[in-house]
């Protein structure tokens, strides 16, 4: 598999000189290790596939510089569609995890570090942060514990698409997100995804946006939220929310910049033949939709 990856790369080596050079990552101490996506039905494709088509090309063009796995979430490991109703025009992503199942698969690995604590005379194995800072300390520091695919560590990032979806019941996304957001480096939601963020708890006190044509009911869910009509994406602390559709891949390629440096992020730009939106302030959206305060 590496072998056919690096023969397909090799194929593709520039052949004329003055094309962009592929910066490298300058700081890995860091970075995110375990991508987490979650699913529901009548999620909107590119609120999903647009960051993570950044993301998947990362793994793919800084393979030598990055450990990367992926985890799709939901309620059940039904293939989950982006159409409306039931057997409607849409498309089918598969889950690889239920939100329950991932729970579960913690507490065994928990049980497991705090055995090996124990059997390294550490007292306090049970404080779950230091577990964490434990866990991910091993995971920068030697290769041989590196994630795997059978155990790819807690996850770091989680990417919360929008969609018609949001609108329905969200009890079980709204009290995984909930329960998952302390122990999380990142919390990334496209579009109304951010009335899930919101109903968990997440924003609460926060600057946060959302898509712009449904502003007035992802505000109604979040009335704690400080909702920015004027935004294509709002960083606030490791929360990260992003406007309509389209908007989350201008907020994905900034999140890039902040993790990885913005000459990787622009190096993808040019890479993935996308015109940056680097102003997140250059919004027309909300005047065009008459948000509220919009400018
Ligand atoms: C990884 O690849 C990048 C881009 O080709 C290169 O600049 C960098 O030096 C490589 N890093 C390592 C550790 O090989
Ligand atoms: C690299 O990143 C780590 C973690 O964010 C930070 O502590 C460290 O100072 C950074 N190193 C450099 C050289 O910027
Ligand atoms: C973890 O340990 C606790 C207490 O020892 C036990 O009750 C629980 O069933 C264990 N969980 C798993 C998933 O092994």
């Amino acid at each position: 598999m590496r072998i056919s990856i690096l023969a397909l790369l090799a194929a593709d080596l520039p052949t004329t000189f003055g094309i962009p050079s592929q910066p490298p990552i300058s700081n890995t101490t860091k970075l995110p290790t375990h991508f987490g996506v979650l699913l529901f039905p009548h999620f909107q494709a590119v609120d999903m596939y647009g960051p993570m088509d950044l993301i998947n090309s990362i793994s793919m063009l800084y393979a030598n510089q990055t450990s990367m796995h992926v985890t799709v979430l939901a309620k059940t490991l039904d293939p989950v569609s982006t159409a409306m109703m039931p057997g409607g025009f849409g498309q089918s992503t598969v889950p690889t995890m239920t939100f329950d199942d991932y729970f579960s698969s913690r507490k065994a690995e928990d049980n497991q570090t705090s055995t090996e604590s124990e059997d390294c005379g550490d007292g306090d194995g049970s404080h779950a942060v230091a577990k964490r800072a434990m866990r991910f300390g091993a995971r920068q520091m030697s290769h041989d514990k590196m994630p795997s695919k059978s155990d790819p560590g807690d996850i770091d990032v989680l990417i919360v698409p929008g969609g018609g979806g949001t609108r329905k019941d969200m009890t079980a996304e709204i009290a995984f997100v909930k329960k998952l957001y302390p122990n999380l480096q990142y919390i990334f939601s496209v579009c109304t995804g951010a009335s899930i963020l919101a109903r968990a708890g997440v924003l609460d006190g926060k600057s946060a946006t959302t898509n712009k044509r449904s502003f007035s009911w992802v505000a109604s869910t979040g009335p704690n939220v400080k909702w920015v009509p004027t935004a294509r994406w709002v960083q606030d602390g490791n929360v990260w929310t992003t406007s309509g559709i389209n908007a989350g891949i201008d907020g994905a390629f900034a999140w890039v910049s902040h993790v990885y440096g913005d000459d990787v992020s622009d190096y993808m730009a040019k890479s993935l033949e996308h015109n940056r939106q680097t102003d997140a302030h250059n919004d027309p959206f909300g005047k065009i939709w008459d948000v509220k305060g919009a400018t």
